[in-house]
């Protein structure tokens, strides 16, 4: 069941999405060659914490740890362990902490040891900026009366278009005071098809995408999804409501712009 938003839940689901935002550009800071994806989890579940949240991962179906870190061909929902980054790797954080009973969801994915784009070998920043495109795309088709296959169409295109492929078995979704609603947000579509949008809607647009095949296999933890040729998966995710005109992105980060 889709659930229309309040003018209050509305205002709840902004600061959990500020929150969100915030959570992410300080876990992102502390991506570096040395550090391990066990560290940010601590730090990721004691900054959530003193905020006044609540990490939503934490438990989630029994995930075991308070963000999800994914690196190189990790496609999502990777366990932080002990393992040390090393300069050069690819990696997603994917944040959600619970304030007063509402959800933000966002994630973003970067290169280990490369303050800016330029820092990275071309190959990754091509992949890095195409998926980070492709959502923006999907966002921009976000207003009362266009569609779920609109998105999913806007992000197909960009994707494949530059020869890598979209994630099929995993998507965006509605959230509120359930970490994962309906709609189920299809990174793939055709336009006009699929469930019209209503204003007061809120849900996530998350593409996963590949360099090499789309196929990927879930590791015998239960959790660990990658790529089944091995190619490396970068994703960027934003929760968005649903307004009168257009978007509202909720998990805008400081100094992030809208429509890149
Ligand atoms: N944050 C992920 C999403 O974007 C979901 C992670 S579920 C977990 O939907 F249990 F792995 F945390
Ligand atoms: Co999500
Ligand atoms: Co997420």
């Amino acid at each position: 069941m889709v659930t229309i938003k309040s003018g209050r839940e509305i205002e709840a689901m902004r600061k959990a999405g500020k929150l969100a935002a915030h959570c992410l550009t300080d876990m992102l800071k502390l991506v570096k060659p040395g550090v391990t994806p066990l560290q940010i989890d601590r730090a990721c579940y004691e900054w959530t914490k003193a905020h006044g949240a609540v990490p939503a991962p934490l438990h989630y179906h029994g995930f075991p740890a308070s963000l999800c870190i994914s690196v190189n061909d990790v496609v999502c929902h990777g366990i932080p362990g002990t393992r040390a980054l090393k300069k050069g790797d690819l990696v997603n954080l994917d944040v959600t902490p619970i304030l007063d009973g509402f959800h933000g969801d966002t994630n973003a994915t970067t290169v280990v040891g490369a303050a800016k784009s330029s820092d990275m070998p071309p190959e990754l920043s091509r992949l890095i900026e195409t998926t980070h495109r492709s959502m923006w795309d999907g966002i921009r088709q976000v207003r009362p009366g266009s569609t779920l296959g609109d998105i999913g169409h806007a992000i197909q295109t960009r994707v494949e278009g530059a020869g890598y492929s979209v994630v099929l078995e995993y998507c965006g979704h509605g959230i509120g005071r359930a970490f994962h609603e309906d709609p189920t947000v299809s990174h793939v579509g055709k336009p006009g098809q699929g469930m019209k949008l209503r204003e007061g809607m809120t849900f996530t647009i998350e593409p996963m995408v590949n360099m090499g095949e789309r196929h990927i296999y879930v590791e015998e933890d239960g959790w660990t999804v990658r790529t089944s040729d091995g190619s490396l998966s970068a994703q960027f995710e934003h929760t968005i409501l649903v307004t009168p005109t257009g978007f509202e992105v909720l998990t805008l980060r400081e100094g992030e712009s809208i429509s890149e």
